[in-house]
């Protein structure tokens, strides 16, 4: 896909150094070599060296050129577990009990992007959404001016009129279950700004409904509705238009008769869903039925960047997550 190589060049051209805390799994490993062969990112594998290099030499695969941190040894790990108390005392966490969070994996890597260690994470091989992002939010949080962390999918349709040549950006599909209207502005501002820096787009939000522009009138409407204003209020300077249906965001013809006056109706290209059931069922229907090319779920809004893999993941994937991640750093 020529997006993704576009994403590569610029990982490569702007080298950022992304930890994989799930480094003694087998696809880690493997996507490291190929991570470091084709110089997309530097790399630190967390995890026991001894066992990481015995995995990388039954595979027949070079780790070499990573760092590789455990964080059982690690001269890292008390101030690690030092900044885990100072950052979560106040939700009860002692010092003790943050020596020990801190020797999880997850939380070890989370850490390290907090304090810099590390430009951005990448998880999820072995562990849930949940697993991943619950760490991100506790300690690296959300970035200023940014309320929730949330998730865009890009969506690349072959042969579609629709988007930019058939590229769109869904979200939230993946994160928040049901966003008020403020948390729903901030996903529409984040993925605006995410389709700006990896795809390069002119990004035209809809904010969809099953309503256009007062065609109907409920409360889940009108959570849309206030979710517009409040993201044309904060950012004037995008375009960002709803409520809107579906078919008068993206066909011309049906934007024409539904809502003529709008400079995003019949051309967008980031589809905001009201809550998580619309997005998580919108994505996979086009996935399925156009057979859309889905790369995703692109974290979006955490101060410092964290992405999930997904339990399927083969290693290109992981390749993949890791130049994105990059890119979202620089
Ligand atoms: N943005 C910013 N902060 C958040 C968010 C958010 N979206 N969600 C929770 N938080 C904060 C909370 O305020 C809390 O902060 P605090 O501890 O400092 O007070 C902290 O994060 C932890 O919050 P919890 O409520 O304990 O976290 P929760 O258990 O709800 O987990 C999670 C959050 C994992 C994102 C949850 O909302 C979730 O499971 N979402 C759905 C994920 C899912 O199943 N997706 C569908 C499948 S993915 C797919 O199909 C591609």
């Amino acid at each position: 896909m020529k997006l993704m190589d576009e994403i590569w060049q610029k990982a490569k051209a702007n080298r950022k150094k992304i930890v994989l805390p799930e480094g003694e799994e087998e696809r880690n490993i493997r996507a490291c070599e190929m991570i470091i062969k084709n110089g997309l990112a530097d790399i630190i594998l967390v995890g026991n060296p001894e066992n990481i290099k015995k995995m990388a030499k039954d595979l027949g695969v070079s780790v070499e050129g990573a760092e590789i941190i455990d964080p059982a040894t690690s001269d890292k790990t008390e101030e690690y577990a030092k900044t885990l108390y100072e950052i979560r005392k106040n939700k009860g966490v002692t010092l003790e009990k943050a020596a020990q969070i801190v020797l999880d994996p997850l939380y070890f890597g989370t850490v390290m992007v907090k304090l810099g260690h590390a430009d951005g994470m990448v998880s999820g091989a072995i562990h849930t959404t949940g697993d991943l992002l619950r760490p991100g939010l506790q300690i690296v949080k959300t970035a200023p001016g940014t309320s929730v962390v949330s998730s865009a999918f890009i969506m690349y349709v072959p042969g579609s009129e629709y988007g930019k040549e058939g590229l769109l950006l869904f979200s939230d599909c993946a994160v928040n279950p049901n966003p008020n209207a403020e948390e729903l502005a901030s996903i529409a501002i984040s993925t605006a700004e995410t389709a700006k820096k990896l795809c390069g787009m002119d990004p035209k939000v809809a904010m969809l409904s099953f309503s256009t522009m007062g065609s109907a009138e409920h409360e889940l409407v009108q959570k849309v509705r206030t979710a517009t204003e409040l993201a044309k209020s904060q950012r004037p300077d995008l375009d960002i238009d709803g409520e809107l249906q579906l078919d008068a965001s993206i066909v011309q013809s049906v934007a024409s008769l539904k809502a003529p006056n709008s400079a995003v109706a019949g051309k967008a290209n980031v589809l905001i869903f009201p809550d998580l059931q619309a997005g998580n069922i919108g994505y996979k229907l086009v996935q399925r039925f156009a057979k859309a090319e889905a790369i995703g779920p692109i974290t979006q809004g955490f101060a410092k960047p964290i992405n999930d893999l997904s339990r399927g993941c083969s290693a290109e994937d992981i390749v993949n997550v890791v130049a994105v991640t990059a890119v979202q750093a620089q």
